[in-house]
């Protein structure tokens, strides 16, 4: 059955909340801390290694229970269950989103027009499995009988960047195997990480769901001609894997079928890292480990399949970047993670959120009359903090920002590890608190200064606080809670899609550019008179041309 299509702004709960945020919106965090000793621990989730910190956001208890009765009301719980039993609730595709069937066990049975297609998962990770321990032992060889020393990963989007983000998150765990990612159709990318390969001891993986997109089969088509240089057609079975739905176009490539690992139309792409879209993964840090990033993700879809939603991580998370977009108006949430190894978190976020939730026509067909998904953008703490933290702090704009941190380090170093927790927690009590014109008077007496400069200066040394903030505070960085994070967040963005009555799961917005840019392409090389285009695009492309 297919999702309902609830109009959030309909429902009682929207009212109550309207009229709820009139009589908080004002009120500063700082207040209810001191009214309420137990306010964190009131709002705090412990589950397995996580701990997630909630209080310090602009909401009190009533904010909470009315965003939940919110959820109830546009039937959160039945569309949950609709996800995991794989109904059919992409419609605008006509298909079943099941990527947490990838993540399921073998004993789990999962029907899709009515097979059970458990058996199929197991039978790809198999052949993950063993594909990964053949390269990685050095038993599988390339063409010269040397055994692979790299890894090329070659696919954009979702064939891209789940792979890419994971392999930087768990390079502690990774093994002698070097991996590249190659996506972007500019071709300074692919001969920049051509310049480093050996064609004797590469393997390229070809990922795409579709095997029709631009950017990867000319990535895919450079490599094989600078990869026959050396070698010879006869070689290609043995150095190139795909994974794809496609499997007629891959064999039209010229990859060997034994080659072809499977997927299917029910994984939207950017879900897709659990498949074998993450097979660089699996060879990057071995087939365990992959299988250790499923098992976390797979502990969180219990969690958020089971949990009362007042403790369900993704549902409150979602709700509070609800109460923010559409009550607050903020635009963006930040999310900033307390460790180099989330250095590509945020970009990884950007597709999963704004390709899923960048939806202005509801679930049933009209335009919607609210704000829906949101600008996701961040870098790694500390660096954040020296570059973008002003504007947090100090700027105009609301932006309401969840801090991720690793509780013990990887590599142990307490100095280090001490010295980064202290900014991780000292950041979000400073956008809670602020500094009052009295604290910065008081600072400027201590040091001395002069009457005239106290006055000068303090307007602009005072900080308003009351910024908030979500901390999600995990044990350690291991491939299991690192698929609890990834799933966590994937489950926020089905919440929100859910109760912002939009279609989470296609992505026709990218398809515009990409037809205009295949016109583009011919009139690029024709000699003839182009005249179909609004004038600032004739002159660019008659500029460009000057250059061909
Ligand atoms: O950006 C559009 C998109 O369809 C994404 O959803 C997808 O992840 C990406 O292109 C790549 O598609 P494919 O895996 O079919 O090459």
């Amino acid at each position: 059955m297919a999702l309902p299509k609830i109009n959030p702004i309909h429902t009682k709960a929207w009212t109550k909340l309207q009229e709820h945020f009139k009589s908080i919106k004002e009120v500063h965090m700082a207040q209810w801390f001191s009214e309420n000793e137990n306010r964190a621990s009131e709002m705090t989730i412990k589950w397995e290694d996580f701990y997630v910190d909630y209080s310090k956001n602009r909401m009190d208890a009533k904010t909470m229970d009315l965003l939940l009765e919110l959820a109830e009301e546009t039937q959160l719980k039945s569309a949950i269950d609709k996800l995991f039993q794989g109904d059919i609730i992409n419609e605008t595709e006509g298909r079943e989103v099941l990527h947490t069937a990838l993540r399921s066990p073998k004993s789990a049975k999962i029907m899709v027009e009515g097979e059970d297609i458990m058996p199929e998962i197991h039978e790809v990770k198999a052949k993950i499995k063993n594909f990964t321990t053949d390269i990685v032992n050095g038993k599988r060889k390339g063409y010269t009988q040397k055994a692979f020393t790299d890894v090329v990963n070659i696919g954009i989007g979702g064939s891209d960047l789940g792979p890419a983000m994971v392999v930087d998150a768990l390079q502690y765990y990774k093994n002698h195997l070097t991996t590249h990612f190659v996506s972007n159709v500019d071709g300074d990318h692919v001969n920049e990480v051509l310049k480093k390969l050996n064609p004797e001891t590469t393997l390229f993986v070809i990922v795409s769901k579709t095997f029709t997109t631009q950017e990867t089969l000319s990535n895919a088509n450079t490599i094989k001609d600078w990869f026959l240089k050396s070698a010879a057609e006869t070689d290609v079975a043995k150095h190139f894997v795909a994974v794809s739905t496609n499997i007629e176009k891959v064999k039209d490539f010229g990859i060997d079928e034994n080659n072809i690992f499977p997927m299917w139309t029910w994984v939207g792409g950017r879900f897709s890292l659990w498949s074998a879209v993450g097979l660089s993964i699996s060879l990057a840090v071995g087939y365990d480990n992959f299988d250790k990033l499923l098992a976390g993700a797979h502990n969180m879809d219990n969690h958020f399949k089971s949990a009362e939603f007042k403790t369900n991580i993704p549902v409150v998370l979602a709700l509070i970047g609800i109460w923010y977009t559409n009550f607050f108006e903020s635009e963006s949430e930040a999310v900033i993670g307390y460790s180099q190894y989330l250095n590509q978190f945020a970009t990884y976020l950007q597709q999963a959120n704004m390709e899923s939730n960048g939806k202005s026509v509801d679930r049933n067909g009209d335009k919607v009359t609210y704000q829906t998904g949101n600008i996701v953008w961040g870098e790694p703490g500390t660096n954040s903090q020296h570059a973008f933290f002003q504007l947090i702090h100090q700027g105009t704009k609301l932006i309401p920002a969840d801090f991720i941190g690793f509780a013990k380090s990887l590599h142990g170093n307490k100095d280090h590890q001490d010295k980064l927790m202290s900014n991780f927690i000292a950041q979000t009590e400073a956008l809670l608190n602020g500094k009052s014109k009295d604290e910065v008077i008081a600072e400027f007496k201590g040091q001395n200064t002069s009457e005239e400069t106290i006055k000068q200066l303090t307007p602009f040394k005072v900080f308003d606080g009351n910024k908030p903030t979500n901390t999600i505070l995990i044990d350690q960085l291991t491939p299991e809670s690192l698929g609890k994070l990834i799933a966590l967040y994937e489950h926020k963005i089905f919440v929100q899609g859910v109760i912002w009555n939009v279609y989470s799961y296609d992505q026709f917005g990218v398809e515009l550019g990409k037809q205009l840019a295949t016109k583009i392409l011919k009139e690029i090389s024709s000699t003839d008179t182009i005249t179909n285009h609004d004038s600032s695009t004739l002159n660019l492309l008659e500029h460009y041309k000057n250059f061909s």
